[in-house]
């Protein structure tokens, strides 16, 4: 007896060896797969800056609080900038004053640049996405029954067959639905094995506690709403590097070949296989298409508000912490800085052009501001998220993004809705939900979690 115990011990000390060796070659072959491809980016945005006829550009500051070059933080430092574009005047200086000039001049008008300068043009002619189900199944989700849908959308590649490119997609809706129900779709993450989330960005999801029965999820408390929720995997069809331009959906587009400055980035390539998951959506009986939300935590928090600005069949936009590249104000000098996104490390999210604005240029230059990214949602609902600077720390800009749902103000008005109600950034927890921009911050770190239950009651306004 005394023996089995002793070779059990061994065994079990043994396994635990195997398991760490096997854990320890993962990390080290997701750190060699790391620097190929950080190698491949810092070429790729060099051949971007080439293009650029760039030759220097000006470093973000750092986001650790111990570094010398922190980020800026001081508030009263944090406006060098004395105006705004003003998302309500025409470049020809004439005043917007009707929805219909709204519409059909000025929209445009932040379209365009918004293409041109910031996210990058979609080309025109994408190849047919075909939709495929690939499982149904009906399982449990906490006490809720419902069927589960892993869909796969091929795009037909024959014009490029070497790059392939399937969008994954999971639907989940409550198996007891007797009509069609409103869908939270939500850019999902997905880890490749030996990745660790670094600590100060750790993304939860729901709000676990220490209590003996589990807080339910976001996705329990949509089904106990007798809504579903989707999953959509954004690198599926988009990596998320540099590296990647030349793959995915970009790099089917251009035959494996470079970028050219205005071209599209990750973002609103993902942005597409969300327009693309609503084809689907809009053929599925289970769904109200016409209900279809997204939300999405910090850089899919920033895919979430290019969904909402570029998608007019989206209904309404949870954006988390997206920060800069996200409704956070391009010209605040608070956190995360231009620069940053500019570096090769963040500029395949965005088009080449964005890297002007780092050198010679500088964000003053920038023809439009992130305000006028959330103008471009008028008149659908938006709800900006955030943590708190204590738990997910200052680089997000919690007030940069506030302002950014703030400034928009004056299109949903002209267009007949209400705005957040005040320019005053508010204090932590307070929710400002009752105009069609809505803000808070919870009181968590880097994830949507702990607002879901008060975006929840705002969504209920619009799809109830
Ligand atoms: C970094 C980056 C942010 C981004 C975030 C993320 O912090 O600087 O802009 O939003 O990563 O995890 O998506």
């Amino acid at each position: 007896m005394e023996k089995t115990g002793y070779f059990l011990i061994i065994y079990a000390l043994m396994s635990l060896t195997a398991v760490a060796q096997e854990q320890d070659s993962t990390r080290r072959a997701f750190l060699a797969a790391q620097a190929i491809i950080q190698k491949e980016s810092a070429a790729d945005h060099a051949q971007m800056l080439e293009q650029l006829h760039i030759t220097s550009l000006r470093p973000g500051p750092s986001g650790n609080p111990d570094a010398p070059n922190y980020a800026n933080i001081d508030e009263s430092q944090a406006t060098p900038y004395t105006s705004l574009p003003d998302p309500l005047t025409l470049k020809n200086g004439k005043k917007v004053t009707t929805a219909k000039q709204w519409w059909n001049e000025r929209r445009p008008e932040i379209v365009e640049d918004f293409d041109r300068e910031i996210y990058g043009r979609v080309p025109k002619n994408i190849p047919k996405v075909t939709w495929k189900i690939i499982s149904e199944t009906r399982e449990m989700n906490g006490d809720f029954p419902v069927i589960t849908k892993n869909l796969v959308g091929h795009v037909d590649n024959s014009s490029y067959p070497s790059i392939n490119v399937d969008i994954e997609l999971i639907l989940s809706t409550p198996a007891n639905a007797t009509s069609a129900v409103p869908v939270m779709m939500s850019y999902g993450f997905r880890f490749p094995p030996g990745f660790r989330m670094p600590a100060s960005t750790t993304a939860t999801s729901g709000t676990a506690t220490q209590a003996t029965k589990p807080e339910p999820t976001w996705q329990q408390q949509l089904l106990a709403k007798g809504w579903g929720y989707a999953i959509l995997y954004p690198t599926s069809y988009q990596p998320d590097n540099g590296a990647g331009l030349t793959k995915g959906i970009i790099g089917l587009i251009n035959k494996g070949q470079p970028r050219k400055p205005d071209d599209w980035g990750a973002l609103r390539a993902w942005v597409w296989g969300a327009s693309r998951a609503m084809d689907y959506f809009e053929t599925d009986k289970a769904v109200n298409a016409k209900k279809v939300g997204i939300e999405g935590l910090s850089r899919y928090g920033k895919a979430a508000i290019v969904t909402m600005a570029y998608e007019p069949r989206i209904a309404i936009a949870f954006v988390g912490s997206s920060g800069e590249g996200g409704v956070k104000i391009h010209r605040r000098k608070f956190g995360e800085q231009v620069e940053n996104i500019a570096s090769s490390g963040g500029y395949h999210w965005m088009a080449g052009n964005f890297i002007k604005y780092a050198g010679p240029l500088t964000p003053n230059d920038l023809p439009v501001d992130a305000h006028e990214l959330v103008a471009l949602c008028a008149p659908r609902p938006v709800f900006i998220s955030s943590g708190s600077p204590k738990v997910e720390g200052y680089w997000v800009d919690a007030k940069g993004m506030f302002l950014g749902g703030a400034y928009a103000g004056p299109v949903y008005k002209l267009l007949g809705k209400k705005d957040l109600g005040t320019m005053e950034f508010p204090p932590m927890e307070t929710a400002l939900v009752d105009g069609d921009i809505a803000f808070r911050q919870h009181s968590g770190g880097h994830t949507t979690g702990p607002n879901w239950p008060t975006f929840l009651k705002f969504a209920d306004r619009y799809f109830n």
